[in-house]
Order: C-alpha cells, then structure tokens, then sequence
C-alpha cells in the first residue's frame, strides 16, 4: 500500500515539473503524501529547474524595517495593535536614507521597506522617501511591503518609483483567512490589493506562513492553485513561528521538513518565481535558510534596520540576525552561501522572463 502512494505522488511530482500545474485535488495528495523520500526526489527537480533559469545566483534584498506600529491586529502577528507590551518605533526619513546607503555599500541594488500598517507614512511621506531613495540610487529597485493600502495609493507610490510590492495572501482559502484575522479585515480586500498591484505595473509578491493556525492540506491546495494562477513575480513563505503576546501564542510553529517541500512545489509550479529562503526558516533551524536554498529557493533578504530596533520589529519569538550589524548579515550570508556551492551577487535580481 505504501509502495503504491509513494508511486502514485512520484507520478505527480513527475506532471508537475513537467506542466507546471496539478489540480486541486492533486495538490492535496501531493502534501499529504509528504516523506523524506519524496520530498529530496521534489528538492532535486526543484533545484535543477531553478539552477536552469539563475544558475548558482543568490539574489540579496536589503531589508529595511521602517515602523512597528500597526493599526491591524492579525492573530498571528506581535506586532499587532492588541500587544501593548511591544514597544513601538519608526525611522526617520533620514534614518532610512542612511540605511540605504551603507546597504548600497555593502552590495545591496534592491531596499525592501517593510512596516506594520502605520497611519503616519501616509502617500505623501512614503513618496517622499520613494522618491529620495531612487534620486540616490536609480540602480536600485525599491520594493514596498506596507500591506493594505487604496488603488490610489499604490499608483502614486509607483508613480514616486516603486518598482515591487509585497504583500503576502496570508492564506487563499476564505474561511481560514477568517480564523487568522480580526473581523475588520477582509479576504476580498486582500486580494482586490493583490490584483490592483499587478495592474498598476509593478511585480508583485503574495506568500504565506507553512504550519499557519488551523491550515489543512485542503487550504494549502488553494494556495498553491492560487500561486499557480496568479503567477507572483515573488512569493514568500517562511514557517509560522508562535509569538508569546498574540493570541495564537500556544499553537506550533511550522516545521522544516514541510517548508523545503512546499518551496520545491512552488518553484516547480512557478520556474522563474522569486523565492526567499526567509528570516523565519532561519529562525526555527539555525541552517534554514540553506536549507530554503537547497530546495529551489534563490533569494535571501538580510537586515538592514539600525541594531537598536531589530528587536522591536518582532513579529514572532526568537527572531534571528537582531544583535548583528548589516555588514555583518551580509558577510555572514555571503560565507553561508559560498559554503553550500551558491554566491550572493551584486545585482537589483529582477525576475527572469522565459
Ligand atoms: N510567524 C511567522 N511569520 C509571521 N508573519 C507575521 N507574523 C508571523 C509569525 N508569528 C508574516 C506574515 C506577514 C509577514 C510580514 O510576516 O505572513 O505577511
Ligand atoms: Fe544576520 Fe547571519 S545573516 S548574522
């Protein structure tokens, strides 16, 4: 009986690199049919497919964490508005620029200003930085991860040079997106953010935490037919890790072995997809962003964010990297990189047409 499952996902595994799409249905067989064997079977083809397309490269995002305060309160998420004990922050514009441009020393050529939902960068702030940043370095990419914002609004923030967006779908399947978030919040305006993105022109990133609360395999297959349908140009997705002041404190974090499966699925779903090995797999295993990279992952987003607040940007427990300097961060994942065979190269890592 195991021989024949183990044939049958292998027949999948085989459709899917080879068509890029399964059905829903598949999607469910092929997460429930998760073993170590398979799942280095999986690995394999997916990093055949993305060495194909970015050979040994390691694309870099500088990551700038501009603000903690938010005005959501996601269950999941400690930075949420409900955690009086966090204690709130944000850069100023100058602070910002002068984070830039040390990472533009170190080889950075793509800033990443992620923050909580912060009613204080409103367009005329935040274009004023988008604007700034791209006047002192026109080389670089900036990509915004500043979550739900109006049509409007993001094509005035594109209009200022934004290049990429990130916001991640947190889950396709409606009822569980649900669970994961207060009442206020709502699936339709997730992904009515998502389209109007795509539309306005830039590239775009959705993604989700592996081993959310209350995810099945059956709310996976939706996000993975919605990764295959949508096409990101980025998708993001790194283990849910619990944090002690959210209501979700008690449940588990995701696990390694079903994070490198899906990275592989997904690469294999989307060839030329970009695809960070996360903050958050490094956090659950002290080799998880190698190991990200070894299952077809090919981006890593270091920090950039002054020392003094990397502790309070903290969306879970025990985030890595907050006691380092950026130029350490840096040479640390270049050495990492480099010991398993890949380089880190000084380049804005657009997406790859095929
Ligand atoms: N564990 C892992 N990832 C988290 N995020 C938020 N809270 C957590 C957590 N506890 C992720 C969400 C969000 C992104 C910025 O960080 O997916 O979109
Ligand atoms: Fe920050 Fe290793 S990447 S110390």
């Amino acid at each position: 009986m195991e021989e024949l499952t183990d044939r049958l996902t292998d027949e999948l595994i085989v459709k899917l690199a080879e068509k890029h799409s399964l059905s829903e249905s598949e999607y469910v067989e092929l997460i429930r049919g998760r073993d170590t064997d398979i799942g280095s079977r999986l690995a394999k083809l997916a990093v055949k497919t993305r060495k194909d397309i970015y050979s040994n490269d390691v694309f870099t995002r500088g990551l700038i964490e501009i603000s903690n305060y938010c005005k959501n309160n996601c269950l999941y998420c400690g930075i949420r508005c409900g955690n009086h004990n966090a204690k709130r922050y944000r850069l100023t514009e100058e602070e910002i620029l002068s984070c830039a441009a040390e990472g533009y020393e170190l080889g950075f050529r793509t800033f990443v200003l992620q923050g909580g939902e912060d009613p204080y960068f409103s367009d005329d702030v935040l274009c004023g930085i988008v604007s700034r940043l791209k006047d002192a370095h026109p080389d670089c990419a900036v990509t915004l991860s500043m979550g739900e914002r109006s049509r409007e609004s993001y094509k005035r923030l594109f209009d200022a040079g934004a290049d990429r967006y990130l916001l991640r779908h947190e889950t396709a399947d409606p009822v569980h997106y649900a669970r994961l978030h207060p009442s206020e919040m709502s699936f339709e305006n997730r992904m009515r953010c998502l389209y109007d993105l795509r539309d306005i022109g830039y590239q775009v990133g959705c993604g989700f935490m592996v081993g959310s609360p209350y995810q099945t395999p059956e709310t996976l297959a939706k996000d993975l037919k919605f990764i295959e349908e949508f096409k990101p140009d980025m998708c993001g997705i790194g283990p849910y890790v619990p944090h002690h002041d959210t209501p979700f404190r008690d449940m588990p974090a995701g696990t390694v072995e079903e994070t490198v499966y899906l990275l592989s699925i997904i690469r294999l779903i989307h060839p030329p997809v970009l695809l960070p090995a996360t903050t958050a797999f490094g956090t659950i295993d002290p080799q998880g962003r190698e190991k990200g990279i070894q299952a077809g992952a090919n981006v890593v987003m270091p920090n950039l964010s002054p020392a003094d607040v990397r502790k309070k940007y903290e969306l879970y427990d025990n985030k890595i990297c907050t006691g380092e300097e950026s130029a350490q961060c840096r040479q640390c994942l270049d050495d990492r990189m480099r010991a398993i065979g890949y380089r880190l190269v000084v380049d804005r890592g657009d997406i790859k047409e095929l």
